[in-house]
C-alpha cells in the first residue's frame, strides 16, 4: 500500500477554525453575512450553461479562457470547461489545475502512481470494493470528507475521457449556497454544523479504501488563510456518526431535504469526452450508469490541498 501523502503535501496549518472565523461565516456577523449573501445571490449563475466555458486546450488556457473559468469559480466555486481534446490525456487535470494555483496533489492509495485517479469500472487493485469504481450511484458528498485536517481536499478537477452510453449524470451544488439557504432557514442550524464534533467518520470506512482512524470534525468550516467557506459532508447513512444533538439532527435533516428537492441552485450535467469540472470541492453526487466494457466510462480525477483563489490563482 502506498503511503497516503508525504510531508511535502501536508497543509501548513490546521484549517478547522470553524466558530472563530471572522467575516460573513461568523454566526455573529450579521451585517457581513447580509452583504455577502446579497452578492452571492446576485452573482450565482442561474443555470449550468452559466458555468460552462469553451476552451481550445485546457493545458494552456488563453487569458480570456482563464479569466472566464476563474470568474465562474469566484461566483459559484465551480466551472465546467468544454474542450475538443478527446484523447486519454492524463496531463490535462494537473496542467489545468496548475494554472489556478493548485499544485499539492492528494495521492490516495487508489490513485495511480502520478496521483491522478482513473475513475472507471474496474475490479483491479481492490477498486471494485469502492463505489467510485463501480457503476452504482454515489450519494451527495464532498471529496475527502474522511480526511484529517492536514489533508483537506480544498479543490479538485474531474476530466472526462469517455462517458457512459447512458446515465452517469452529476448533480452539483455550491456549498456556499447550501450554507446560505440553511442560515436563512435558521442560523442555529449552520451554527450546529460548525461545531468541531458535529460529524464523525468511524475508522476504516472511506470510499478510497485507506485504513484510517476515526475522523471527527465540523461540516462547515473556513479556510485558515482566505476565510472562504468549505464543507465536509456525506449523505451516507451507514458508517457515519452525527453528534447526538437536536440542532445537529435538524441541520442534517434540512440538508437531506434540500439535496433531495428540485432547486434552481442544483446544476446537473453529464460530462462528455473533453469536458471537465474545476471546483472548490462543491457538493456533488453521481447517477448510476450501464457501462459498456468495450468503451468504459473513464474520468481522471485530481484532488488538491490547495484552493482556487478569488483571482483564480
Ligand atoms: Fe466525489
Amino acid at each position: 500500500m502506498r503511503q497516503p501523502a508525504s510531508e511535502a503535501f501536508v497543509a501548513p496549518c490546521d484549517p478547522v477554525r470553524s466558530r472563530r472565523a471572522p467575516g460573513p461565516f461568523d454566526p455573529g456577523a450579521e451585517t457581513a453575512y447580509r452583504e455577502w449573501r446579497a452578492a452571492k445571490l446576485r452573482d450565482h449563475p442561474p443555470c449550468v450553461s452559466g458555468l460552462t466555458v469553451p476552451v481550445a486546450d485546457p493545458r494552456a488556457l488563453t487569458p480570456v479562457e482563464h479569466a472566464a473559468l476563474a470568474d465562474r469559480c469566484r461566483r459559484a466555486n465551480m466551472a465546467v470547461y468544454v474542450s475538443p481534446i478527446v484523447a486519454a490525456e492524463k496531463a490535462i487535470p494537473p496542467a489545468l489545475a496548475r494554472q489556478f494555483g493548485l499544485t499539492r496533489l492528494d495521492g490516495n492509495w487508489l490513485a495511480d502512481d502520478d496521483g491522478i485517479s482513473s475513475v472507471t469500472v474496474t475490479g483491479k487493485g481492490g477498486r471494485a470494493d469502492y463505489i467510485p469504481y463501480t457503476n452504482r450511484p454515489i450519494r451527495w458528498h464532498t471529496d475527502g470528507y474522511y480526511n484529517p485536517p492536514a489533508r483537506r481536499i480544498w479543490a479538485f478537477v474531474l476530466h472526462c475521457v469517455s462517458s457512459a452510453a447512458a446515465g452517469g449524470e452529476n448533480a452539483l451544488l455550491d456549498h456556499e449556497i447550501a450554507y446560505l439557504l440553511m442560515r436563512d432557514a435558521d442560523p442555529r442550524l449552520v451554527d450546529a454544523l460548525m461545531q468541531p464534533d458535529a460529524m464523525t467518520i468511524p475508522a476504516r470506512t472511506d470510499d478510497d479504501g485507506t485504513a484510517r482512524p476515526a475522523e471527527t470534525g465540523p461540516v462547515f468550516f473556513v479556510h485558515p488563510v482566505t476565510g472562504a467557506l468549505h464543507m465536509r459532508y456525506t449523505a451516507r447513512t451507514r458508517s457515519i456518526e452525527w453528534k447526538d444533538d437536536p440542532p445537529v439532527r435538524a441541520a442534517v435533516s434540512f440538508l437531506e431535504r434540500l439535496l433531495a428537492s428540485p432547486s434552481p441552485y442544483i446544476h446537473r450535467l453529464t460530462l462528455q469526452p473533453g469536458m471537465g469540472l474545476l471546483c472548490n470541492n462543491v457538493l456533488h453526487n453521481r447517477a448510476g450508469f450501464p457501462d459498456d466494457p468495450a468503451r468504459p466510462r473513464l474520468l481522471y480525477r485530481a484532488r488538491y490541498y490547495d484552493r482556487i483563489g478569488r483571482g483564480g490563482a
